[in-house]
């Protein structure tokens, strides 16, 4: 029997669960929401308000990809009209929230799955599984480049607040979330425990309210460090790197291309084999598989957020730079996680004093 499937938030990323919807069997479009005009136009209802559609068409399972501020709101309506929830990352906006919703899902006996979909590659589960107490430090690095249009694409982006509602963005909660929830999960897979402290410096090139480059310390229950360096004003591309060092050597997982290096070779070899999370949420529905990502396994990654995105925190430190790149900052990246230090203790001279946050557990 083919599943009913619909879509909240329609444009953007919405265009890629659009084409994945289409290219799976036994998955029906009922209905795609948006608060506005749908691009390219669907062939399926539209609907401008979620609730609407949710009456209507009824779905098994609801995708929501809207910006995150609106996710809690309508993951409870699509709950509440009994659905499966396939939910875009980040998943919530604050630790209460990610409680509010766990307990409406548990109550729901539905499930949630976060879209992290990096999770689901087989890279991934080779890399957990090199996982042990025996892993004395993790960095994740990636430099990208953001122009204006991406500022440009939607009011939240590059936001703190919209029309009076706290919003998320900022390179370490949206576009580069991936690195920071990969890693978090990585330190979970070594048994370290919960991650407890977070040292940060956040330093912007654009005029916005967020980071768009970060250097993060986080020190887990056991001790174990972890460096998180990445950037959206770099020099040349780093697709987004994980890594693990041991007595044994370094494990590398590239998990946007899924590349792997493990053990004394050090070149990064494809390891092909994705489970998209729609897919494996649908299996869960079906006979039980157990969801790749479910929400219970974000908590971590929502009390990251939520230290970074307080709304009394200070705007992230600007540097004035030329064509919105920070000369050097892809060595700066790798020196940051060979030392697992932050750029004020490398003596940077543009470096501000990190921020120091005791993290919740959830
Ligand atoms: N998993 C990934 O790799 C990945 C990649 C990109 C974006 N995302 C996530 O997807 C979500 C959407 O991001 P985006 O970049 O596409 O944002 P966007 O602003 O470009 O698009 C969001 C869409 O949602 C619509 N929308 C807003 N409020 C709505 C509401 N109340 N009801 C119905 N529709 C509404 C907007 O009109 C817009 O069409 C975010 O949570 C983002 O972090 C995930």
């Amino acid at each position: 029997m083919s599943a009913r499937v619909a879509l909240i938030g329609a444009n953007g990323h919405g265009r890629w669960h659009r084409r994945l919807i289409a290219s799976l069997p036994d998955v029906e479009l009922v209905g795609l929401a948006d608060v506005q005009p749908i691009d390219p136009p669907a062939d399926a209802p539209v609907f401008s308000d979620h609730r609407m559609l949710l009456a209507e068409t009824k779905p098994d399972v609801v995708v929501i990809c809207t910006p995150p501020h609106t996710h809690l709101p309508i993951a409870l309506d699509a709950l509440d009209a009994g659905c499966d929830l396939l939910l875009e990352k980040p998943p919530v906006t604050s630790v209460a929230a990610h409680r509010t919703l766990v307990s409406a899902t548990t109550r729901a006996g539905r499930a949630c799955q976060v879209g992290f979909q990096s999770l689901g590659s087989l890279a991934w589960a080779r890399f957990r599984s090199a996982l042990d107490p025996s892993v004395t430090a993790l960095t994740a690095v990636a430099s990208w480049k953001r122009d204006d249009a991406y500022y440009a694409r939607s009011p939240w982006a590059g936001r703190r607040v919209v029309d009076g509602r706290p919003v998320v963005d900022g390179a370490l909660v949206n576009p580069l979330a991936h690195a920071v929830m990969q890693a978090l999960a990585a330190g979970a897979a070594t048994g370290a425990g919960r991650p407890r402290l977070l040292e940060v410096e956040r330093y912007r090139v654009r005029p916005i309210e967020v980071e768009d480059t970060a250097f993060a310390r986080i020190t887990f229950e056991s001790g174990l460090p972890l460096l998180i360096a990445v950037t959206l004003a770099g020099e040349d591309f780093i697709p987004g790197e994980i890594s693990a060092r041991s007595p044994d050597g370094r494990a590398l997982l590239e998990y946007p291309t899924d590349r792997l290096a493990m053990g004394s070779d050090a070149t990064l070899s494809e390891v092909p084999g994705r489970a998209d999370l729609l897919t494996n949420l649908l299996a869960h529905r079906a006979d039980g598989t157990p969801l790749l990502v479910p929400l219970e396994s974000t908590a971590d990654f929502t009390s990251v957020l939520e230290a970074l995105t307080l709304p009394g925190n200070p705007l992230p430190h600007r540097l004035d730079v030329p064509g919105h790149t920070i000369p050097g900052i892809n060595a700066l990246l790798r020196r940051a996680a060979d030392t697992l230090s932050l750029p004020s203790e490398l003596g940077i001279t543009w470096a501000t004093r990190p921020d120091r946050w005791r993290l919740p557990i959830l």
